[in-house]
């Protein structure tokens, strides 16, 4: 396990289920929210079909699943004991939980029909590996959905928050931490990484609207990777820092006008 990934185990074991608040709420017309949106992608499947959501989390999308298909059988993953506990309390028993790692699954070759991944892809480390494990659990022509990051912060508030963070992570002397693969921040990228192991790539970027006070933001980068990493008192500098340099982008009504940039994935398995 690399530090990049021990990071990411410490913080989802001290602060489970924060994914859905941020997330479940901003959607697209007629489409509903990133994780509809992935539950929709699934081809119609047999009764029984075996669904896998890797890196679950606290099980929301597994939830969803439930009443999309009632009749599969649902697996969540995820190597964030405290996260499974909240999967099993809003699951009530509907899934099979494993505490693992994506790299090295338990599951048998060929005993899932779908893989579903909603923002976690992006963050596993050695992608490859975790590439060559889905597709050897995924039956031959096994499907694959994935919502990944694309751009964290729309518009013009994006080149505003990196300043910030930048400037906050300089004074606080953190570490470089590479929690993604360079790799999963293209298209390029991620068909040289799928292209070995699936057929039938399909790339459709989504711009989730979100126009957050200036409160609002802050409060939702509390629940962040970054702002995690840095001291209370360096936080409260650069909330005063990006306060004073977003003032400008404030509409009448206070409002900040971003969004968060997606992908949502779909492939076959070769
Ligand atoms: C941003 S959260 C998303 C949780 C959930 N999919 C959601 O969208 O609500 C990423 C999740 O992936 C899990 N994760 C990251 N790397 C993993 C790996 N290599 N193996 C298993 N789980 C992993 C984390 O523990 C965390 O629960």
């Amino acid at each position: 396990m690399n530090s990049a990934e021990r990071f990411l185990q410490d913080f989802h074991q001290r602060r489970p289920g924060t994914t859905p608040p941020a997330f479940a709420k901003l959607s697209l017309t007629g489409r509903g929210s990133s994780y509809d949106m992935l539950a929709a992608t699934l081809t119609a499947q047999r009764p029984e079909a075996r669904l896998l959501d890797l890196g679950c989390g606290d099980g929301f999308l597994l939830d969803l699943l439930a009443g999309h298909c009632p009749t599969a059988r649902l697996l969540g993953v995820d190597m964030s004991a405290t996260e499974l506990e909240a999967a099993h309390t809003r699951l009530a028993g509907r899934a099979l939980l494993l505490n693992e790692r994506a790299q090295s699954l338990s599951l048998t070759s060929a005993s899932v029909d779908a893989v579903l991944s909603h923002l976690a892809l992006m963050l596993m480390s050695d992608i490859e590996q975790v590439l060559q494990e889905i597709h050897r659990v995924l039956v031959p022509g096994g499907q694959l959905s994935a919502v990944v990051g694309r751009q964290f912060l729309l518009g013009e508030l994006g080149p505003h928050y990196l300043q910030a963070f930048r400037a906050a992570a300089r004074r606080d002397q953190l570490a470089p931490l590479a929690l993604v693969d360079q790799r999963t921040q293209s298209e390029d990228g991620w068909r040289q990484l799928l292209g070995r192991h699936f057929r039938s790539l399909h790339f459709e970027p989504l711009d989730l609207p979100w126009t957050p006070t200036f409160e609002e933001l802050w409060d939702a980068l509390g629940d962040t990777y970054d702002l995690d990493r840095l001291t209370p008192a360096n936080q409260a500098l650069m909330k005063n820092q990006l306060h004073d340099s977003t003032r400008h982008l404030q509409r009448a009504d206070g409002t900040l006008p971003t969004g968060w940039g997606l992908w949502l994935i779909q492939a076959r398995a070769a």
